[in-house]
């Protein structure tokens, strides 16, 4: 296995000695314990976490993630703190009915410090396993309010939250970040921020929030990231399939992979991982790992299907939903694309499912592919209307999701 990020850090013992000017807290040595993360599904190996994903990681998600395997971790969507707000209702179940087994970390965004910390002190009552703060969100109406990707612009302001954080969370206390706002200039002075306030966990997401979700993940930023942090770091963006959570482990040398949208698309996506990082050595395509067919697709449908419906909801709307997740599986079942356009027309249960079955039941055993097919846009470019992150609005090209 590859010598990944986790026992190096036990080895350093950093000491903070000066800051840049702006910084809000003292200048104080430290040498920071490493708190205990949540034990690996398979200690040793590289983590794997489920991104967190508005209006997808609830908790019918990611009791379906956990039947095909689950991550290590799990993330709620983010909680929105503001002068007014509460702990919002649907979120909170992914904490208090959590049955699959896995930790679940409770993702926050906000700028306003009493409020994050009010909003603290009622989520610990909850059974969870520590607060992540959001630095990445890019959608221009919550960058706007200063909150998600716009802290990013202000390392002022993230040193004063993640102080205020730090001394209010007792536990683990996490930053999921993007690489900088519309450049990387401000990448390095928010990373000793994280060892500043011995954060637990980081999560690059690879990308600026004005590169949003297109183009190339930078993992050398990545890679930079682990050799700055103390903490371990997840990387993030694109990560497409276990041989390709397999390169950028090796290439970066973090501490595990965190995936999104791949995991609508491939559910199987954490348990191949895992399968894969035991034969490290194995090339890519050559490891025995988990191969779902057709019909396992089919079913995989099936039962979000079943697991996301709630009488409240009409059929066409949850036909509406389950295209949203389709979008992204479509990428896999068909290299030109005839699975999405037949599927974007279905208005009722009954249609859909007879697109699936025409598609993934007539050549049943025939493989899934790992990688989505090249050129299968999963939503049309909508860039545009992009207000919020959500499948409703989140523009996911091939550019991205390749
Ligand atoms: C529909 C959607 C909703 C998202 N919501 C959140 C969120 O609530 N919090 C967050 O930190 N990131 C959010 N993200 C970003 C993802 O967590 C992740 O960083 C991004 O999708 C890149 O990873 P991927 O290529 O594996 O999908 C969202 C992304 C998508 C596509």
């Amino acid at each position: 296995m590859p010598a990944t990020q986790t026992g190096a850090i036990l080895a350093r013992m950093p000491i903070v000695t000066a800051m840049p000017p702006g910084f809000n807290s003292p200048i104080l040595p430290r040498t920071p314990e490493p708190r205990r993360l949540p034990a690996a599904l398979v200690p040793g190996m590289p983590l794997t976490a489920l991104a967190p994903m508005q209006d997808v990681t609830d908790l019918a998600f990611m009791q379906v993630i956990a039947r095909y395997g689950p991550p290590d971790y799990f993330f709620t969507e983010f909680f929105r703190v503001h002068a007014q707000s509460r702990p919002e209702k649907h979120i909170l179940r992914s904490l208090t009915e959590n049955a699959t087994g896995r930790p679940v970390f409770a993702q926050l965004i906000g700028e306003s410090v009493p409020d994050l910390l009010r909003t603290v002190r009622e989520l610990l009552a909850y059974p969870l396993a520590g607060i992540d703060l959001n630095l990445g969100c890019p959608a221009p109406k919550i960058y706007r309010k200063h909150v998600g990707g716009g802290l990013l612009r202000e390392p002022a302001r993230i040193d004063e939250i993640l102080g205020a954080l730090r001394a209010t969370v007792p536990g683990l206390l996490t930053v999921k970040m993007r690489v900088g706002f519309d450049d990387t200039s401000n990448f390095d002075r928010i990373l000793d921020l994280i060892n500043r306030h011995g954060i637990d966990l980081l999560t690059v997401h690879g990308r600026t929030v004005k590169e949003m979700y297109r183009g190339e993940v930078h993992y050398d930023l990545i890679a930079r990231a682990v050799q700055q942090v103390w903490c371990p770091v997840l990387a993030n963006g694109n990560i497409t399939s276990a041989d390709r959570a397999a390169g950028i482990v090796a290439q970066t040398r973090v501490a595990g992979v965190m995936m999104g949208r791949h995991a609508i698309r491939n559910p199987w996506i954490f348990r191949q991982c895992r399968e894969r990082f035991a034969q490290p050595d194995a090339a890519a395509g050559a490891p025995e790992m988990f191969q779902p067919t057709l019909e396992d697709v089919r079913e995989y449908i099936t039962h979000l299907y079943r697991a996301t419906a709630t009488p409240a909801v009409p059929e066409r709307t949850q036909v509406a939903r389950m295209k949203k997740y389709l979008n992204f599986v479509g990428q896999s079942v068909d290299a030109d694309g005839s699975f999405l356009h037949e599927m974007r027309r279905a208005q009722t249960e009954v249609e859909l499912f007879s697109v699936c079955d025409r598609h993934l039941l007539s050549d049943p055993a025939r493989r899934y592919s790992l990688e989505p097919f090249p050129g299968v846009v999963a939503r049309p470019n909508r860039e545009g209307a992009f207000e919020t992150c959500s499948l409703d609005t989140t523009p996911v090209r091939p550019a991205v999701c390749s």
